[in-house]
């Protein structure tokens, strides 16, 4: 009878344990499946990236469509060249966008001036050296390479745009029609 029980004692530990193991696993595949989706999608203008600007809000939106272009044009399975071709004009558009904002900087004497200027020089450095390698055919576009523009334009967006929009406004820098 003691046997008897153990018995179902020790079945009843398995079926649990591997009820557990049922669950999390099914749990991990559904935020595989989330996170997957996530960095799929595209890029939304959302109006928070809105610095007060429109000149430099539109040079916003420009970048986000060609993230997303460049990432469309990918799903596509496009040709190299046209992939390298989007990939010329996002480094370019960034660049004078980039000019832009260092303009007013400087008119505007702005503070974090230089440590802004080092993120965009940064950006600038790695989107080159990857179009190099991609040039060379030294690497694919690839989800990776799309989820680092994404975030590294939403992350810039809110996090470094951010902090110069009580600045511009104070100079008079407002031409937001939001
Ligand atoms: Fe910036
Ligand atoms: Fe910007």
């Amino acid at each position: 009878m003691r046997f008897h029980v153990e018995s179902i004692s020790r079945k009843r530990k398995i079926f649990f344990a591997f009820a557990h193991l049922l669950l999390y696993n099914f749990l991990l595949l559904l935020s595989k499946i989330n996170l997957t989706s996530e960095i799929m999608s595209l890029l939304k203008w959302k109006t928070e990236y809105s610095v007060g600007v429109q000149e430099i809000d539109n040079q916003h939106k420009k970048l986000v469509e060609l993230i997303n272009k460049l990432f469309d044009a990918m799903k596509q399975g496009q040709a190299n060249a046209v992939l390298g071709q989007i990939l010329n004009e996002l480094s370019s558009y960034a660049f004078s966008h980039f000019k832009t904002e260092e303009k007013y900087f400087k008119l505007f004497d702005y503070v974090e001036a230089q440590k802004h200027r080092e993120i965009h020089q940064t950006f600038v450095k790695e989107i080159s050296k990857f179009k190099n390698a991609f040039d060379a055919g030294q690497i694919t576009l690839s989800i990776s390479i799309f989820a680092f523009l994404k975030d590294w334009l939403h992350n810039h967006i809110l996090g470094e745009d951010m902090k110069y929009v009580d600045c511009f406004a104070k100079n008079g820098l407002v031409q937001s029609e939001l």
